[in-house]
């Protein structure tokens, strides 16, 4: 059955070969887009759509790619709502408080873990993101990461390793021994359920990994077959960034303090013809830390790619929204709208080495996001609006 969604008042592809002048979005005002099979078979002017099995008349409003939301940690168990009142009273954000989420996930059922993520991902869904990515990194013990990424690889296909959040208490004087735990047995018995290996790198903070520690962890990880992404510099300058294009890793999540060789690095990456590394920036958290927002003029004036994501977690930032962290981008990180919703959607997705969705070419899974609103320039316009009226995943309204 072939549906096609006609009077889209503005489409927004991410096609370059459509809408020349739109900042790179694609536009195509007064628009259609024909779904057959879950996948997008045409768009264009509405006028000459060609006809489908089922019309859908959405009367003027504007759609966008679904929203790829590329770094999340929505399975845990737990609040922490108290860390975030102190931190609004003038506490710093550390990192500690990740123990608090370990200690209730261990003891969480993998029921409770299960039913607390589908409910963060309906949430999602609901404004607007199709695609996310999930991390482990709450267990940190092996039948709990196992755990969490059984569960994570229920809710998406893109599932995390995250091992090495930080050291547990239990292996405070033992670090190596953690280490040993995480790039071992703790590794083969997550490799299955995940695509992705990742690593705290924070010398800044003892509880996460220094640069040696989180080479030998993103080395074990891709010998097992998975693929590289990093925290970094995060809470201070340091040597996140550069570790992560030295192993290729699709991205580095966070980028929050950047040295000019950081900079360098991140767009000496794009130099050959393999994809480089992509700065993923997640100012939902400065928000939530009251920390200083990440320099993205810096980065995009430099040519590195750069993507928005929600990092969802329940310490340092809560929000499940990219419609409110494209707001952010826009107002605090001075992104154009243009640039904040390409970074939310064909950057996310680019930054998971996705080509099926973030955009919507023929072909493209179609995966799209329907605003109660004339245009994209609304999701920063109206900040907080639940704009979001309807969501398509694969070619059904969901
Ligand atoms: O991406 N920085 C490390 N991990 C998470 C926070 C986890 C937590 O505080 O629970 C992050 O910010
Ligand atoms: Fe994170």
């Amino acid at each position: 059955m072939s549906v096609v969604l006609t009077n889209i008042g503005e489409l927004v592809t991410n096609d370059l070969a459509q809408g020349a002048g739109s900042g790179g979005l694609g536009v195509v005002p007064d628009a259609a887009v024909v779904i057959e099979a879950g996948r997008i078979a045409w768009t264009g002017p509405a006028s000459s759509a060609p006809a489908a099995d089922v019309a859908v008349d959405l009367q003027g409003r504007c759609v966008l790619p679904g929203f790829v939301d590329s770094h999340s940690h929505t399975v845990f168990a737990g609040d922490r709502s108290a860390e975030f009142a102190a931190r609004m009273t003038g506490e710093p954000y550390t990192g500690g408080g990740i123990a608090t989420t370990v200690a209730a996930t261990r003891a969480a059922t993998e029921e409770a873990l299960r039913a607390r993520g589908q409910a963060l991902v309906r949430e999602m869904l609901a404004q607007g993101t199709t695609t996310v990515e999930i991390k482990s990194g709450y267990g940190q013990d092996v039948a709990t990461e196992a755990r969490m990424l059984r569960v994570a690889r229920e809710l998406t296909p893109e599932t995390t390793f995250l091992g090495a959040h930080t050291v547990p208490a239990e292996y405070a004087d033992d670090r190596a021994a953690y280490l040993h735990l995480v790039t071992g047995p703790m590794l083969a018995a997550c490799a299955p359920h995940a695509r992705w290996v990742d690593v705290f790198c924070e010398p800044a903070a003892p509880t996460a990994f220094d640069e040696d520690e989180s080479r030998a962890v993103l080395a074990a990880g891709l010998r097992a077959g998975l693929l590289a992404r990093v925290h970094g510099n995060q809470l201070s300058a340091g040597p996140g960034v550069r570790l992560a294009v030295e192993v290729g890793a699709a991205s580095v999540d966070h980028c929050t303090h950047l040295s000019d060789a950081d900079v360098d690095a991140l767009a000496g990456s794009w130099a050959g013809t393999a994809p480089g590394t992509f700065a993923t920036l997640l100012p939902a958290v400065e928000f939530s830390t009251r920390s200083p927002y990440p320099d993205a003029r810096r980065l995009l004036a430099a040519g590195v790619p750069v993507a928005l994501a929600t990092d969802c977690n329940p310490g340092s930032g809560y929000s499940s929204s990219m419609p409110f962290v494209v707001a952010l981008a826009v107002r605090e990180m001075r992104m154009s709208p243009a640039e904040a919703l390409w970074s939310a959607t064909a950057g996310g997705a680019a930054a998971l080495r996705r080509d099926d969705v973030g955009h919507l070419r023929v072909g493209a899974r179609a995966d799209l996001t329907v605003l109660d609103a004339p245009s994209h320039l609304y999701l920063a316009y109206r900040p907080g609006v639940p704009l979001v009226s309807q969501v398509w995943k694969d070619g059904a309204r969901v």
